[in-house]
């Protein structure tokens, strides 16, 4: 059944959403306050850079099936279906910043009609549906005439940035949660030609998708809890890569052996500068955030946020170490996108480390296949292509795992530096190729090449047993 939907907000999410379900044959209208990126859009071209967003937004456009405005009444017209897609970046105190949310609450107090549905697809604290109902409900006037109770589904995102397209029309599962059960199933129906996998113009023959329904405080933990899982493989591999080094292994290897276990998986366990992006580090915050209201002290949360931050600091350190003093430095970092394929920079840690460096007085430039200028990166150099950013470097760190910058010519790079030292910040180089170039190496979890690394622990001899 062909659906009527708005979506609200047209970011990474929303954008996504809102041409994924014209493609699969809806009728979408989305709804972003922000006039630069409408414009943008009614052209057909993402103000974000997403692989195959655009051509989803050319042919949605063309199909009359996609519209925009910047007005909620007029997009809320006619329409059975409103998916909540605003950002809930992190506030001053690590929670997320609700004021988004707190508007499109309003907003919907004024334009909501009895039979239009909620879907909440933003990532929110437990107990958001139920606020955003219980809010709407009281902005309207619960003891007024014509009463009616507001329908709330949650139905989280878990799509990657970079393959989002992709993921949101071949999802590995559907989560779905009301306490409605007439509006969950109106949902479901909207998502048949995805569970079904009827995609138009798709051959791949994938089997029908797992769908979860549940009620709603459960969906809104699912997905925090896989953002929580996710960062604390990440977390868990930067620990066993820094007891690698101090015992001489090689934790590319021990992931890998560990990876092969079906019941861990080999994805999200490489060692590094650790996550970035704006979801794992938001929703994990978020989810201790919670737990501390409810006087739960979720100590394995916690230490996985502190691992990544300490992940950012150990570049600083090592080449502190390496260099004796920052100030005056000159350094590369190369790689400022949060991770390849995408211009998104939220809490990217090639920026933060930038940042750290200049912060220290080292003179940094930077280089990002997409990345050509930051605000928030004051006086530090943006060059046009890696070597030009490494050129009289005494070190370079390389930040993200662009293919482009696995492809580099580690000799030229050599020759651009003043000094020879490379830090691997997501062990992409083999490193006897970077020494054979002639540089000294320094990876995360691996045996340093031509670097005194500060001297390791001593290992404490087995206790034995009498
Ligand atoms: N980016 C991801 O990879 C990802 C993945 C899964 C879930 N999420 C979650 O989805 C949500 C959206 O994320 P995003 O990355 O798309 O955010 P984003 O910041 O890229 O986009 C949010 C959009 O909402 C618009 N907006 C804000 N308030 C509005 C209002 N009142 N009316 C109309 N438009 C409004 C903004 O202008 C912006 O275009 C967040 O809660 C995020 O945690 C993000």
């Amino acid at each position: 059944m062909v659906g009527r939907i708005a979506v609200i907000g047209s970011g990474y999410v929303g954008g996504v959403v809102a041409a994924g379900f014209a493609l699969v044959g809806h009728d979408v209208t989305v709804v972003e306050r922000e006039r630069a990126r409408l414009a943008q859009l009614r052209s057909g071209v993402a103000p974000f850079r997403e692989p195959g967003l655009d051509p989803l937004l050319a042919s949605g456009l063309a199909s009359g099936r996609l519209r925009f405005t910047d007005e909620l009444g007029s997009g809320l017209e006619g329409v059975d279906v409103v998916f909540v897609c605003v950002g809930t970046p992190p506030g001053a105190d690590g929670r997320p910043d609700m004021s988004a949310m707190a508007t499109v609450a309003d907003g919907l107090s004024a334009h909501l009609s009895a039979h239009q549905i909620v879907v909440t697809k933003s990532t929110v604290p437990i107990g958001t549906g139920r606020w955003l109902r219980a809010q709407i409900e009281e902005n309207r006037g619960a003891d007024g005439p014509g009463r009616w109770p507001v329908r709330v589904v949650s139905n989280p995102e878990f799509l990657r940035e970079g393959h989002a397209v992709e993921d949101f029309l071949h999802p590995d599962r559907i989560v779905l949660g009301s306490d409605d059960a007439a509006a969950l199933q109106r949902v479901v129906e909207l998502y048949e030609p995805i569970t079904a996998q009827a995609i138009p113009g798709d051959n791949s023959q994938r089997g029908p998708v797992p769908l979860l329904l549940t009620d709603l405080a459960t969906a809104e933990m699912t997905k925090y809890a896989s953002n929580a899982f996710l960062a604390m493989k990440i977390s868990f591999a930067n620990e066993i890569a820094h007891l690698c080094e101090l015992v001489g292994a090689d934790v590319g290897a021990v992931v890998d052996g560990v990876g092969l276990d079906v019941r861990i998986g080999r994805p999200f366990l490489d060692a590094g500068l650790g996550w970035g992006g704006s979801c794992l580090g938001k929703d994990l915050s978020a989810l201790v955030g919670t737990a501390v209201e409810f006087g739960y002290h979720p100590a394995l949360l916690e230490a996985a946020l502190q691992v990544n931050e300490h992940q950012r600091q150990l570049v600083v350190d090592e080449l502190l170490h390496q260099l004796r003093s920052l100030r005056g430095a000159r350094i590369a970092v190369l790689g400022l996108a949060f991770k390849p394929g995408t211009d998104d920079v939220r809490d990217a840690p090639g920026v933060d480390v930038a940042g750290r460096l200049a912060g220290r007085g080292a003179f940094v430039a930077v280089y990002d296949p997409l990345v050509t200028s930051l605000d928030s990166l004051d006086g530090v150099r943006f060059a046009d292509d890696p070597y030009a950013a490494a050129r009289g470097a005494d070190a370079v760190v390389l930040a993200t795992d662009w293919p482009e910058l696995a492809a580099l010519d580690l000799y030229e790079l050599a020759r651009a530096m003043r000094g020879d030292l490379l830090f691997d910040g997501r062990n992409l180089f083999d490193p006897a190729k970077v020494r054979a170039a002639g540089l000294r190496y320094l990876g995360v979890g691996r045996p340093a090449v031509g670097v005194e690394r500060p001297s390791p622990l001593p290992l404490m001899p087995l206790a034995t047993t009498q």
